[in-house]
This record gives structure tokens, sequence and C-alpha cells, in this order.
């Protein structure tokens, strides 16, 4: 039998921006435990890079981010969700300043930078690695408060529902999560009377991803399970720039390089090829980009095309980039004087969980913040650098709901702890390495930029013999951090698929060749759980 532990106030599942966030700011009043897989900065925040966006500029306004943001999002997204988060960024950066980001200055202003789709330039950072300076201080702050206890090492694997319950309510109230811990293989029963999905997204379901290992739609699949919608799951972005090394398979080269004066390139003739798809050449928006791209490898039968800012001041390179050229340097590539061999890979899951503008799920109890969520922001494809803004949004506004609302919340009942009396270990590990490779490998050809019915029914068929085996799989054997992923995984790529398979038009990241046109009118494609 599993093990229920001491109760806390709040669980938070995920310990990136989102997740952080929301512990802080509700350690003001409550005793919040935080969950992570594996290591606390495992997330895809201490990853980013490029930074984020927020109306800084004397020339900039709202209503220029909104458009922008809109216009990346081929008019999908929920414009008070678009409002609401823009108008609180340059609130966000603050609290960011105080907690000691040192992002980059000029002059003594914060220096911004420029990326695909930003009228403006609009992007705080910290050199060209901003992710962790911010997960780096949010830790530190959480680290600190006595309100807060940070648990890694902690797979949740379901959420803990009115089905859970030991006299059987029936609701569908959460009551905090089931989670391994994967030191001890023991399975704990984390109760709450509020729990905070904030897991990050879902891009290890393709072959290639710049996302961390863990990325694989925990949450999303959780909460689905559980009785959430989700929506848009066939949004997924895919960043045009993800460096071509054999060895290195996800690391970005950030969408600043292009922000700064890089150049696309045909690598065999050096022409550059972006005015032959968009006006806005590489500062298009991300999926016309990654389109452009695609369509060049696929056209001249190319492992990958030039990312080229040579032509810059090597000194001015170096200044903004020093992670990624230290990087290249060590694979034997001198981006201050050769250009970069790079792919598309996917980047960003825009669809997810749907939430309110408190961050309220459909579920009593829950709320989700992060990548993991459908807030309504991104629509059919994120603009750059708004996600890490979503995440400090929506982690606060969550956090406050909860506590103007606490005195609603009721005491949890007693929960039943988890039963693992009736498996066993796996005689069979190779089951799971086979099956996670072969759904990375056919979401990646047949669900990827370019979409077409036959190929997203291929995929389907391969999804439904899969879950058969996983599901038995499951049910016989020992949980093990491997095999709650590969479950979430299958999980995931049946939504995106699912959804895809619903839209009948192309619309910002779904892209397909049955239907091309857009419709006129922007519906979001939801998933209601039977
Ligand atoms: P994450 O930071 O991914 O954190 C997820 C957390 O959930 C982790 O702690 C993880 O361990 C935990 N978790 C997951 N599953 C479980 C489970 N089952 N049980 C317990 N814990 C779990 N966005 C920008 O705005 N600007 C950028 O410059 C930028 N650059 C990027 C560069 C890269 C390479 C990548 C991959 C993304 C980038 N993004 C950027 C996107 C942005 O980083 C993410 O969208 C954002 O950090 C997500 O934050 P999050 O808190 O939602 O999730
Ligand atoms: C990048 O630095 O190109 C990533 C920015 C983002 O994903 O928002």
């Amino acid at each position: 039998m599993g093990e229920e532990t001491a109760q806390f106030d709040v669980i938070v599942v995920g310990s990136g921006a989102a997740g952080l966030t929301a512990a802080l700011a509700l350690a003001e009043r409550l005793k919040v435990l935080v969950l992570a897989k594996g290591s606390l900065t495992g997330g895809s925040t201490a990853w980013a890079q490029g930074g984020i966006a927020a109306v800084l500029d004397a020339g900039d306004t709202f209503e220029d981010h909104i458009r922008d943001t809109m216009v990346a999002g081929a008019g999908l997204n929920r414009q008070e969700t678009v409002e609401y988060v823009i108008e609180r960024a340059p609130h966000a950066i603050d609290r960011l300043v105080q907690l000691g980001v040192p992002f980059n200055t000029d002059e003594g202003a914060l220096h911004l930078t420029r990326e695909g789709g930003h009228s403006h330039r609009r992007i705080v950072h910290v050199d060209d690695a901003t992710g962790w300076a911010v997960q780096s201080a949010l830790l530190e702050a959480a680290q600190a408060n006595p309100n807060i206890t940070l648990l890694p090492g902690r797979a949740a694997i379901d959420l803990i529902t009115g089905r859970h319950e030991q006299k059987y309510s029936g609701s569908g109230r959460i009551w905090g999560v089931y989670a391994l811990d994967e030191a001890s293989g023991k399975v704990e029963a984390h109760v709450a009377r509020a729990t905070v999905l904030a897991t990050g997204g879902a891009g290890r379901v393709y072959q290639f991803s710049t996302a961390p290992r863990g990325a694989t739609g925990d949450g999303i699949a959780m909460a689905w399970r559980a009785g959430a919608r989700v929506a848009n799951m066939e949004m997924m972005q895919f960043h045009p720039t993800c460096l071509y090394n054999l060895e290195v398979k996800n690391f970005l080269i950030t969408e600043a390089v292009r922000g700064e004066g890089g150049h696309l390139k045909h690598p065999e003739t050096g022409e550059r090829f972006m005015a032959k798809y968009d006006e806005r050449l590489e500062l298009a928006p991300r999926d016309v980009v990654a389109r452009a791209i695609d369509d060049q490898i696929k056209r001249y039968g190319l492992d990958y095309v030039h990312l080229d800012i040579s032509h810059q001041p090597a000194d001015f390179v170096r200044a903004h980039f020093p992670t990624i050229n230290e990087k290249l340097l060590s694979l034997g590539i001198d981006m201050t004087t050769e250009p970069i061999p790079v792919v598309p890979a996917q980047h960003y899951t825009c669809g997810g969980v749907m939430i309110d503008l408190a961050g309220r799920t459909d579920l009593p109890g829950l709320y989700a913040a992060g990548e993991c969520t459908e807030s309504g922001l991104h629509g059919a494809n994120r603009l750059a650098s708004n996600s890490l803004l979503e995440c400090f949004v929506f982690g606060e506004a969550a956090a406050a709901d909860i506590l103007a609302r606490w005195e609603e919340f009721e005491e949890p009942p007693p929960v039943r702890l988890w039963d693992s009396s009736r498996v066993e270990d796996s005689d069979e590990v190779v089951v799971i390495k086979q099956n996670w490779t072969e759904i990375r490998r056919f979401m990646w050809n047949y669900v990827g930029i370019v979409r077409t019915t036959k190929r997203l029914e291929r995929a389907q068929h391969r999804i439904r013999l899969l879950d058969e085996e996983i599901t038995e799989y499951y049910r016989h054997f020992r949980v093990g951090t491997d095999l709650i992923e590969l479950r979430n995984l299958l999980a995931t790529a049946e939504l995106i698929v699912r959804s895809a398979l619903k839209r009948h038009e192309s619309r910002g990241l779904h892209y397909t060749l049955d239907y091309p046109d857009t419709m006129l009118v922007a519906k979001d494609t939801v998933l209601v759980p039977r």
C-alpha cells in the first residue's frame, strides 16, 4: 500500500515559472507543497533563451502588443485573455527585477531585443540565457520561504478525485495527487484543499523537440483523465531554428539571432530564401518561417538550412549570444565567422487544459497555469516570448483566486491509498523504450509541420494499437517514471491527433493539405471527456 503524506493547504505540481510564481504568491498566507518530477530545474523554464515580452519602450503600446499576439495567433486567441496578460506584463517584469533577475540594461533602461512577429523591440532578457536567471531567482525565493516545501523527485501519476474518497461522494472535486517517490518507488497520496497544475508542455511527444526530457504532457493527461476539458491540442509550435547536429539533438538557436539581423540561407547556394515566402522575411511569425524551412528542406532534399549572423561584428555576436556561441564553439562552429546549420523542431504546446482568467479548470479545487494550459492567450500560434509571461500572470492569478476564496474550500476527506498489491516488477522494460520511440517517430512523420487527413488517420490507427498494449502493461506492472510518461505521451498524442482531425481548415500552426483554406470564423477545438 502507498502512503498518505502530511497535509498542506495547497499542492503545486511543477517547479518552473508557473509553479513557483503561484507558490510564492500563495505562501503569503498558506502552506504550500511544490512537487517536481526529477530535479527542481528540470522544466523548460530553465532552458528559455530569448526573453520575456512586455511593453516597456516609449514608442510601444499595449494595443500593438495585443495586435501582434492576435496576428500570430491567427485570430483564435481570446481577446479578453490577451488584454489581461499583456496589460500585466510590465508588473510581472517589475516583480522579477525585485526578485533579483539581472536583466540586461542599456544606459540605465532595460535592454529590449526583438523577435519574430513583434512590431517593436519589447523582449527583456538576460543575455541569451533568460530562463536560467528567472528559474534561479524564483527558486532562491521559494527555498527561503518558510511556507513553501519543495519536493523534487516526485512524479505525479494521477489527480486524487471524488472517486478516490474513502466514503465515495462521486463529486468531481480534486483533492491533490498520487505521486511516485522516484527514489523509493513508493506512491504517496498528497492531499490538499486546492491543487495547481504547472507541469509544462508535451514537446517530447515528437521525435525532434527543443524541450527537456520531462515535457511529456503529464498535467494535460492527468487533468483529461480526471474529467477536465482540453482545447486546441493540434496547435503545436515548431521553432524554426534548432541546431542540426547528430549528437546534440535539441539545442535551440534563439529567435533573437534573427531579431539581431541573422539571415536564413540555402546551405549550398547561399541564397536568402525567406523573400519567397513572406515580406517580413526572417522576422515573420514562427509558423511561417518553420514551414518555409521545411519546404526548402523537402524541395531540395537538404538535411538543414543555414542561419547566418557572421556579417555582424564579432564582438556584437559574442556579447549578445554568449551561451550559444560557447556551445557552438564546443561543437566546432564559430558563429562569428560561419553559418549555423538549423532545422525546425517541436518547441511549444499552445493547447492544453482549459482555464479561465483566474486559472480555474473545469474541476472544483483544480487550477492550472503555464504551458500545460489553454488560456486563450496564444490562439493558433504563440508569439515569441509570450509564454514565460503567461506563466507569471496565471501563476499569480490562480494564487489570487485561491487566497480570495480560501474559506469556501472544504477540508479534504480521507482518501484511498495507492494500491500496488496487484502489480509486479516489469519483466520487459524494453516495451517502454520501444513504444516511446514509436510514438515520437509517427508523431513527427504524420502529425508534424504539414499534415494530411490520411497521415493523421494513420497516426490514430497506431495510437489505438498502442493504447491496448500500454494499458495492459500499466495494469500489470509497478509504475516507474518512464511508464508514467509513456502513458501520458500516448494520451497526449491521442488528444493532438483527435484535435487535428476535427479542424477542417488550415490556421496558424495547423496546416493541412486537405483543407488549405482558413474559415471565416475562428473556433477552438474543445475536447470533452466522456
Ligand atoms: P516548465 O518550466 O516546463 O516546468 C514544468 C514543471 O513540471 C517541472 O518542474 C517538471 O519537473 C514538472 N513536472 C512535469 N510533469 C510532472 C509530473 N508528472 N509530476 C511532477 N512534476 C512534474 N518562452 C518564452 O517566453 N521566452 C523564451 O525565451 C523561451 N525560450 C525557450 C527555449 C526553449 C529551449 C524552450 C524549450 C522553451 C522556451 N520558451 C520560451 C517556452 C517557455 O520556456 C515555457 O513555455 C515555460 O518555461 C513553461 O513554464 P512552465 O512553468 O509552464 O513549465
Ligand atoms: C527563442 O529564444 O527563440 C525562444 C523564444 C520563445 O520560445 O518564446
